[in-house]
């Protein structure tokens, strides 16, 4: 079940703000009393006030002269620049210092839909809705993922087969892979393309044809892509439509 509010869900104008990271609901309060919170052209003086929390709220709502951010059950694709980890705790650059910094204080909290390694960059989903996260990652969605390959060593040839047999078993595992699709570009690159997230995958696969991966990149999940003009580092918000590209 997800965390965050339906639609047509209401919540007290404190509790919303608190969950957003804008303060304590002490603190909402006192910005409520001083008219600094605007609801469709008028002030709200009163934090205990219901608010129906709908996708077009941070246009009708106003804190200290700024639209609210985007209200729960966000949906982001981040492009993962190298050397940062998806990780909440980790010391080092984090996926989520990306982000503007309130976000970090929301609740529910936004995490990362699976994870890419910190020398992985590309197309990252990230959401606080946990329904929607379950939904892309269960194994029965199926929802394929492609990465851009860079080895070290040429390719020998037959991986393409190994990859798609359905048999191949990675060292300390028990059950084979999945069949997944190679598309060999050239002696060093290809894309692949898995539905499964084991982990360290794709580089596992090819460490055990006797190769190394030397750069990963993941461009494409389900049938969205990461867009040329999104640079590294930046996110984009995706909309109802985008979302569902995911499960095209
Ligand atoms: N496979 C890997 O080895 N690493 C990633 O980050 C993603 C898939």
């Amino acid at each position: 079940m997800s965390k965050a509010p339906t639609k047509s869900a209401t919540l007290r104008l404190d509790r919303l703000l608190a969950n957003m990271g804008y303060g304590s609901r002490r603190e909402i309060a006192g910005l409520a009393q001083a008219g600094r919170i605007v609801f469709d052209g008028q002030r709200l003086r009163e934090a205990d006030q219901r608010i129906a929390v709908t996708p077009d709220l941070s246009g009708r709502l106003w804190v200290d002269g700024e639209v609210l951010d985007p209200p729960p059950g966000l949906a982001l694709l981040l492009h993962k620049p190298l050397g940062v980890t998806c990780s909440h705790r980790e010391a080092g650059p984090i996926v989520y210092g990306l982000l503007p910094p309130r976000w970090r204080r929301r609740e529910p909290a936004i995490s990362t839909v699976g994870r890419l390694d910190k020398e992985t960059s590309g197309l990252l989903l990230l959401t606080d809705d946990g329904a929607l996260l379950h939904r892309i990652i269960a194994p029965k969605a199926n929802v394929a993922k492609r990465y851009q390959v860079t080895l070290d060593r040429p390719l020998r040839g037959d991986e393409g087969a190994i990859f798609a047999s359905g048999t191949l078993m990675l060292d300390g595992e028990n059950r084979p892979l999945l069949p997944v699709a190679l598309d060999v570009q050239d002696t060093t690159r290809a894309a692949i393309t898995l539905t499964e997230g084991r982990y360290h995958q794709v580089r596992r696969m090819f460490a055990a044809v006797g190769n190394h991966v030397t750069a990963l990149h993941r461009d494409r999940v389900g049938a969205l892509d990461l867009p040329a003009d999104l640079a590294p580092g930046s996110y984009r918000i995706l909309s109802e439509p985008e979302i569902a590209r995911v499960f095209a």
